[in-house]
Formats: C-alpha cells, sequence, structure tokens
C-alpha cells in the first residue's frame, strides 16, 4: 500500500514536471481541488475527449451532440432534486477545525477493517507458499471471521443510516467507531450537517434585481432540457441519444487524490432516450458497450471491474459504476444509469410543457425512458496516467521514467531530432516536420545530445522519434525509434507518415469498438 502510495505521488510530480497538471494559481500557492493542465495535459486531453466524442457520435447514427450553456435556469435545479438533496454529510472536529464528510471517515474505517483482512491473508500466504488456499482460509480462520463480521455490521449500520439520511445515526457511528481527526488525533466532533455542493452566484447588475443561479452540478440537465429541441430540429426517432462534454462543479468538502475528487472538472455524458420497457435491454448493451471503450486503450481486463449498486436511487431501476484499478485502489471513473422518465417527467412538471415523444409506429404518446453514460474526462486522465507511468529498469542499472500512452492518447507522436546542429541537419529534419505536421503533432528538438532528447520524449509519452543524420542527406533516411522496444530502424522520410499514421490516430482506437 505504502509503495502504492509512493507510485501516485511520483506520478503527481511528474505530471506537474512535464507540464501535464498544474495546482490552479500555482504563483499563488494553489487553490484546493482546482487544477490546470499544461501543454502536454491539454493535448491528452483534448484526445481522450475526441476519443470518446468520436465513439458516442461518429460510430452511432442516432447520437447527436450538443454544447449547453453552464448556467442555467435556477428552477432546473429544482426540478432536477440538486437543491433540495445535492448534499453531503459535513462534521467538523472541534480541536483542529477541520472539516470532513461523515460519510468519507466511516468509509475509511469500512476500508480500514478490508486492510487488516488483506494482511492477515497475506501474512497467510508468505507462511504456507504455494499451497495457500486464500478462499478456505477466509472462510475458517477466526481471526478473519471476526474482523469480516465488525466489518459488514458496520458496513449495514452506515448503508441504513445513509438511506435514511439519519445524520444522528452518522455521528453516532462516527463515536462508537472511535474514529479520531487525522489532525489533532481527538474525537471531539460537532454534529453531523447537511451541505448542499452547488455553487451559486448572482446574475443580474443590482442587489434588488439579481437572482441566485448556480454553476451546473452536472452536464446532463443541459441535455434533458433540450430534449424536445434535438428530437424535434434533428427530427429523431427514438432510440437516440445526445451527448455533451462540458465542465461541471461541485464544492466537495473533502478534496483528495489530486484530479480525482476536483471542485471545478469536465463530465463527458450521453443520454439514451428509449421506449419504456425497453430501458434494462439498453442499460445491458450501454455497459458493454462503455467497458469495450475503456478496455480498447489495452490496459487490460483485470483492472477494471463493473460496481453493481444495490442501493438504488429512487427514480433509478439500474445502476452500475465502471472502477478502474487506480495506485489507491478501484475507484469509479464512469457511472451508468437507467434514470427511468423522472428527469423528463420533472422538467414538464416544473416547466408546465409536454415532454413527449409521439411514436409513429404505435401512434402514441409517452415520456421516453433515459440511459445515462456520464464520464470524468479528469478521472479518465488520471487513469491514463496511472497505467502508463513506469519507472523501468534498464539493462546497465539505469532507469528511465517513460509514460506507455496509448498512440492515439500521446500529447506528441513523433519527434524530430538533428544529431547536431549544423551541416544542414536542422533544416532537414524542419522540413520533414513541415511534412507531416498536418497528419498528426509532432515536435523538433535539438538541444542536448540524443540520449536526453529520447529521456525527455519518454517522459511525455511520444510513440515516435526520428534522428537525422549525415546519412540522411545522402540518402534520405533516418533512424526510427520506437518509445517501448527503444528499438531503433533505418527507414526512408517517405515512408514515415505511413508507419506511423495509423498507429497514432483516434481511428486506430475506434475501428477496435466495432
Ligand atoms: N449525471 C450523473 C452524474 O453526474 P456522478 O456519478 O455524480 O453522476 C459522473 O458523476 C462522473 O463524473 C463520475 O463517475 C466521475 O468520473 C466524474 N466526477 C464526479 N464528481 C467529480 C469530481 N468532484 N471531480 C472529478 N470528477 C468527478
Amino acid at each position: 500500500m505504502a509503495q502504492q502510495e509512493d507510485v501516485f505521488k511520483k506520478i503527481v510530480s511528474h505530471c506537474k514536471e512535464y507540464g501535464f497538471v498544474f495546482p490552479s494559481s500555482d504563483i499563488y500557492d494553489g487553490l484546493g481541488a482546482v487544477y490546470d493542465y499544461g501543454q502536454n495535459g491539454v493535448e491528452l486531453k483534448n484526445n481522450i475527449k475526441q476519443y470518446w466524442w468520436q465513439s458516442m457520435v461518429l460510430l452511432h447514427q442516432n447520437i447527436v451532440g450538443i454544447d449547453a450553456a453552464i448556467f442555467m435556469h435556477p428552477t432546473t435545479w429544482k426540478a432536477s432534486g440538486h437543491v433540495d438533496a445535492f448534499n453531503d454529510p459535513l462534521i467538523d472536529n472541534r480541536d483542529s477545525k477541520k472539516r470532513y464528510r461523515a460519510d468519507v471517515l466511516i468509509e475509511d474505517q469500512i476500508a480500514k477493517y478490508d486492510e487488516k483482512i488483506e494482511k492477515e491473508v497475506s501474512k497467510a500466504r508468505k507462511r504456507f507458499g504455494d499451497s495457500f488456499d486464500e478462499v478456505m482460509f477466509c472462510s475458517t480462520n477466526q481471526r478473519v471471521l471476526d474482523i469480516k463480521a465488525k466489518r459488514d455490521a458496520l458496513h449495514e449500520r452506515y448503508a441504513q443510516a445513509m438511506n435514511a439520511g439519519d445524520l444522528n445515526e452518522l455521528r453516532q457511528i462516527i463515536l462508537d467507531e472511535e474514529i479520531v481527526c487525522p489532525i489533532s488525533g481527538t474525537r471531539n466532533w460537532t454534529e453531523v450537517r447537511q451541505f448542499n455542493l452547488m455553487f451559486k452566484t448572482e446574475v443580474g447588475s443590482t442587489a434588488e434585481g439579481a437572482s441566485t443561479i448556480y454553476l451546473r452540478p452536472e452536464t446532463a440537465q443541459g441535455i434533458f432540457v433540450n430534449y424536445l429541441n434535438v428530437q424535434k430540429t434533428g427530427r429523431m426517432k427514438l432510440p437516440f441519444g445526445i451527448a455533451q462534454i462540458g465542465k461541471a462543479f461541485r464544492n466537495e468538502i473533502v478534496a483528495r487524490q489530486f484530479i480525482f475528487r476536483m471542485r471545478e472538472f469536465e463530465q463527458m455524458e450521453m443520454q439514451f432516450f428509449v421506449k419504456p420497457g425497453t430501458e434494462l435491454e439498453w442499460f445491458q448493451k450501454w455497459k458493454q458497450t462503455r467497458m469495450a471503450w475503456h478496455q480498447a486503450l489495452g490496459f487490460g481486463a483485470e483492472n477494471y471491474r463493473f460496481h453493481d449498486h444495490d442501493k438504488l436511487a429512487h427514480y433509478a431501476n439500474a445502476a452500475t459504476d465502471i472502477e478502474f484499478h487506480m495506485p489507491f485502489g478501484f475507484k469509479e471513473v464512469e457511472g451508468i444509469h437507467s434514470r427511468t422518465n423522472f428527469d423528463l417527467s420533472q422538467h414538464a412538471k416544473y416547466s408546465g410543457k409536454k415532454i413527449e415523444y409521439f411514436d409513429p409506429d404505435t401512434n402514441e404518446s409517452y415520456t421516453p425512458y433515459v440511459i445515462e453514460t456520464s464520464i470524468g474526462v479528469d478521472r479518465m486522465f488520471l487513469s491514463v496516467m496511472c497505467h502508463s507511468f513506469e519507472e523501468e529498469q534498464l539493462p546497465g542499472g539505469e532507469t528511465r521514467t517513460v509514460l506507455h500512452l496509448p498512440a492515439a492518447l500521446a500529447p506528441v507522436k513523433l519527434a524530430v531530432f538533428p544529431l547536431t546542429k549544423k551541416d544542414g541537419l536542422p533544416e532537414k529534419a524542419q522540413e520533414i516536420i513541415n511534412d507531416l505536421r498536418f497528419h498528426f503533432n509532432c515536435k523538433y528538438e535539438e538541444k542536448d545530445q540524443i540520449g536526453k532528447r529520447y529521456r525527455r520524449m519518454d517522459a511525455i509519452g511520444t510513440p515516435y522519434c526520428v534522428t537525422v543524420d549525415p546519412q540522411t542527406l545522402q540518402d534520405n533516411t533516418v533512424t526510427l525509434r520506437d518509445r517501448d522496444t527503444m528499438e531503433q530502424r533505418r527507414v526512408n522520410i517517405s515512408e514515415l507518415r505511413g508507419i506511423i499514421e495509423d498507429q497514432v490516430s483516434i481511428t486506430s482506437l475506434l475501428k477496435k469498438l466495432l
């Protein structure tokens, strides 16, 4: 675990050192849970967004995109339930004056029980070697059974308190479990209170004329309120989807794990409108489609899992998360929900508009049901970074830091180096870039020896490097180096585009989805 935490710290520093992610307003010492993407980060992020967007709107004839405004009519958030129910339970420690999410404190306590069990298992594995049977051990070892019983009882009590919105019970659990503040080490806790996560601001110039509006906490509502506009103007027939990428804002109480939980973040959401009664079939289809999208990146099926929700929101009739194996455990990257007709019906009720679909096949009107796929761009970015980062031991005792990014997502696809800064080599290198830059992102580098330039490109995940040397001027060939194998081969300049373009294009990923 500690080793994984070290790796995660290295990834965070790497992101800053190589222009991927900076703390927001860094010169003023940053702003909690807000980050800026640097010169390489923005390219990687744009590539992730392009991969998602194209997989939705290019590969599906019945999915179209929109780009709704961040500000929406305040009644939107009343109708969606966010004004009344988009809350986290918070608790303060009176000694440290630090604020925590009560649910997170309890979930961390549950995780501690899990860690204890894991410790027992790994001790036993060492003791018994190859003959170790984990299932048998966990079902018979008394110590493990005792810890598991405590863990399960806590989990049950916690789930009941959360479902009932019982804040006193949440506090009582924290007291009974003797959970202490990590800063002060004391159990001097306040009451638990509900805290709405939406940021408020005012629109209008005078105090009297101004009205409160919210920064949207999800992009989905921009799609729901445009359902009729898109359906009518696009003459869309059910089933059809509307996709959107955009910023969302949540006043998260506990900001943790770098860009995993941010106050300003980006979502890629798609609402798929279907005929009532067919939604569970579509839910299963979208689960498979979305999992395939993740797995096409080649990070290994073992690093993903579904977490099906057993406790459903009152308006949902199925829900699952796609979790990815981050250095700090399996964590949600995407949510897939069957949201019934809740949102459209609520907006119909609050707006007084009829929001329905006339089905020409059956001659009836109804409110469509919705399957939602919702993924955080920043979490996706983090999962890509975590999986790609490696401190690789090389023969001879050297190490190199390399990002094994999927080539289609890499910020720079090809780096071109003149071996020296003279004899016409820089001009020849520039000529290659001038030719290839229309097809993919190329970078010119002439500083330092070639070895150092390779290392810099490895660190930002550039899949190919080309070196121009005196032989190039005679026979138009260059050395082409592969990031992962570090193998070099001599190829003709005229072949470069053909070799590289296919490997680095988003199309190469999209083709895996068909
Ligand atoms: N419209 C549904 C919705 O917003 P959600 O589970 O609250 O559902 C969907 O969010 C996705 O948005 C999450 O799976 C996660 O990837 C991302 N996300 C949510 N809150 C986030 C935060 N504070 N920071 C970064 N990403 C976040």
